[in-house]
Order: C-alpha cells, then sequence, then structure tokens
C-alpha cells in the first residue's frame, strides 16, 4: 500500500478543491518594492524605487479573462485534463524567488485535514450563504453555516474510493 504522502497527491478532485477554494477566497496579499528604478518594457511606464506594487490577486482570480464563469466553485476546472489558466494568473501563494515557503506544507495539511474529515463525517451546505469581511484586499469568513452527520462505513472505505467520495461531497446541492 502507498505511503500517506503518495496517497494524498493521487486524490486529484481533492487538490482541485483546495485549489479552488483559494482561488475564489484569497485571503493573503502580494506586493512588490522595486530597490531601482525599474522600466516596464514596451510600455513607457518607470516605477520608482521604493514604490510599493500591489498586485491585485482577488480580482485576477475572478476575471473572466482569466477563469470561465470566474464566482463560480467549480473544482474540476483543476483538474490536471482541464487546467486551462496562465499560470501567472493565479497566484494565492505568490510567484518568484519570494513566492510562499509553506505553500507544500500547508496545503498538504489541509488536505489531511479534509481527508480526515470526510472520512468521519458528511458535510451538508446549506442555503445560509458564508459572510465575509474584507481584511488585506482579501476575504476573511465571519461565519460558516454546515450541516454534519456521522459517516458509519467509514471503516470499509479505501483510499481509492476517497477521491470518489470527496467529489460527491463537494458536489452537494444546498440542502
Ligand atoms: C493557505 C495558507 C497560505 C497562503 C495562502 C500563503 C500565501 C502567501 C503569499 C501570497 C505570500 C507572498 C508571496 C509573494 O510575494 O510572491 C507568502 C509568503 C510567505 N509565506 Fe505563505 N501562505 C500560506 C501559508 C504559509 C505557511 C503555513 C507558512 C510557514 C510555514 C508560510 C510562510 C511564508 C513565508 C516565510 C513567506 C515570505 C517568503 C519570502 O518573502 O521570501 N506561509 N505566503
Amino acid at each position: 500500500m502507498a505511503d500517506t504522502y503518495d496517497s494524498l497527491n493521487a486524490l486529484k478532485y481533492l487538490n482541485a478543491v483546495v485549489n479552488e477554494t483559494i482561488r475564489l477566497y484569497q485571503g493573503s496579499k502580494m506586493e512588490r518594492i522595486p530597490s531601482v528604478d525599474y522600466v516596464l518594457k514596451g510600455t513607457g511606464i518607470t516605477i520608482k524605487k521604493g514604490h510599493v506594487v500591489q498586485i491585485p490577486t482577488f480580482a485576477m482570480h475572478r476575471d473572466p479573462a482569466n477563469f470561465a464563469d470566474p464566482d463560480t466553485f467549480r473544482p474540476e476546472r483543476f483538474l490536471p485534463e482541464n487546467i486551462a489558466h496562465n499560470p501567472y494568473t493565479y497566484l494565492p501563494f505568490g510567484v518568484g524567488p519570494r513566492n510562499c515557503i509553506g505553500m507544500y506544507m500547508v496545503k498538504w495539511m489541509v488536505k489531511l485535514a479534509l481527508v480526515s474529515l470526510v472520512q468521519r463525517y458528511v458535510f451538508y451546505p446549506t442555503e445560509k450563504p458564508v459572510e465575509f469581511y474584507v481584511v488585506n484586499g482579501g476575504l476573511m469568513p465571519k461565519s460558516v453555516f454546515l450541516k454534519i452527520g456521522k459517516r458509519v462505513w467509514v471503516q470499509h472505505l479505501l483510499w481509492d474510493g476517497l477521491d470518489h467520495c470527496l467529489c460527491r461531497t463537494f458536489r452537494h446541492k444546498p440542502i
């Protein structure tokens, strides 16, 4: 049997759910401060040394030019066979030599937590929408309403069946 690391990485739909969630609910911002005057090639625009450049990742993630039907939660767009976006339009962890050093760790932890929960419980969305507030140009959840039930057949659930189970879980229609 594969180890937990390989098994988690094999859960493609789970990975897509995490990627789609941080596309829609970007909670951190990205900025750069040039150490010298920097001319943007072909534009005639100079960014002065010391000026703060904010990269609007939240807006980029919800721009229909980058993601079709951008306000819809659709994990399928992050399945390997469907990925169609320019990688520089999706920056939840930044990019380049100063990107997030915690990216792999945090994604792995989130997936492990979700798997542990979905193995034990069934989650049903409710009609009550999640409420958010804005902080640092990103969205933070104020309240999340879910109905939770115990999953009784969990001891028979094999890793192979888990991605299918996650797929059903995250596709549930509101009740
Ligand atoms: C979902 C969780 C997280 C998100 C969305 C996130 C996002 C980001 C973003 C957008 C940046 C700026 C990247 C850039 O400017 O290109 C960043 C930087 C950074 N993150 Fe994270 N992060 C997360 C979790 C973590 C964790 C768990 C750690 C540590 C264990 C971590 C450590 C860092 C550090 C040290 C930097 C600065 C890197 C540098 O300036 O060289 N992050 N993160």
